[in-house]
């Protein structure tokens, strides 16, 4: 008995997993406890999401300015990604989820990024939720490499300037699809930390200060219950009165 609407639950949710730190330093522990923590949670999350029918979960996994931590550190939550990503593939199998990643992937380790495109292969075939990772991911990276591609595209002659409109942009974004439409973050920071920047124009936001080791599938509900309770506007008007909606 969750309480929640399935009319009401968003299509796609993304999530900035902060914490990770805080919550081991807080148990005594070394940050390393806190990623391994955060691993078993994204399993959590990612089975509680497909069984609750959601299209996409979109993770903050690594951002392209995570390279900035000390080198031990990365190396730990590369060998980590690579073991989760072997690990976890009997469960996505089961729980039929569909393995993406958006980020500039080529900077990931050699053999991170082998296990990556191996779950990835694994999982193209399922229906279920699609699991996004973010990995090496920046917004302003990410539009940077689209307004590159339309430029190439321009230069080649295969692209009209004056034909460049907003979906022109989202499709050559790293994953073309529906944009977020709730983001939750952990932790309780309030910021984007350049997350789908573009994507998020609209995303309900919910932060909880609860860290992503700890966040929990009654954390999940209620940040889903609070969704439900949402109006969503886009800038239009709720229940347009019809002369509101005339010109
Ligand atoms: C999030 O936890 C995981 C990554 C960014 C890789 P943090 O490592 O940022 O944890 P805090 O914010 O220092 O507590
Ligand atoms: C955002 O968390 C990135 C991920 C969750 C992967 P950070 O810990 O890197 O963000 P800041 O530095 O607090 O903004
Ligand atoms: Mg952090």
């Amino acid at each position: 008995m969750t309480g929640l609407d399935p009319a009401k639950l968003p299509r796609h949710l993304a999530i900035i997993m902060d914490g990770n730190g805080r919550w081991a330093s807080g148990q005594g522990f070394a940050r390393t406890k806190g990623h391994e923590k955060g691993a078993d949670t994204i399993r959590t999350a990612t089975t509680e999401c497909a069984r609750l029918g959601l299209e996409q979960l979109t993770l903050y996994a690594f951002s392209h300015e995570n390279w900035k931590r000390p080198r031990a550190e990365i190396a730990f939550l590369m060998r980590l990604l690579s073991k989760f990503l072997v690990r976890e593939r009997p469960t996505m199998m089961d729980n039929n989820v569909r393995l993406t990643a958006i980020g500039r992937l080529d900077d990931l380790p050699a053999s991170a990024r082998k296990d990556l495109d191996e779950s990835i292969a694994q999982t193209a075939g399922n229906n279920g939720l699609n699991l996004c990772l973010a990995l090496s991911y920046g917004g302003r990276a990410e539009i940077v490499d689209a307004v590159r591609s339309m430029f190439e595209e321009v230069a080649a002659g295969t692209l009209d300037p004056k034909s460049i409109d907003e979906s022109s942009v989202s499709a050559r974004l790293y994953q073309p699809g529906r944009d977020p439409d709730l983001l939750i973050r952990t932790a309780g920071e309030r910021r984007i930390s350049n997350f789908l920047l573009w994507q998020i124009s609209y995303a309900e936001i919910f932060v909880t200060n609860a860290c992503w080791p700890e966040f929990s599938v009654d954390e999940l509900h209620a940040a889903l219950r609070d969704y439900a309770g949402r109006t969503r506007k886009f800038g239009g008007l709720v229940d347009p009165r019809p002369e509101a909606v005339q010109r």
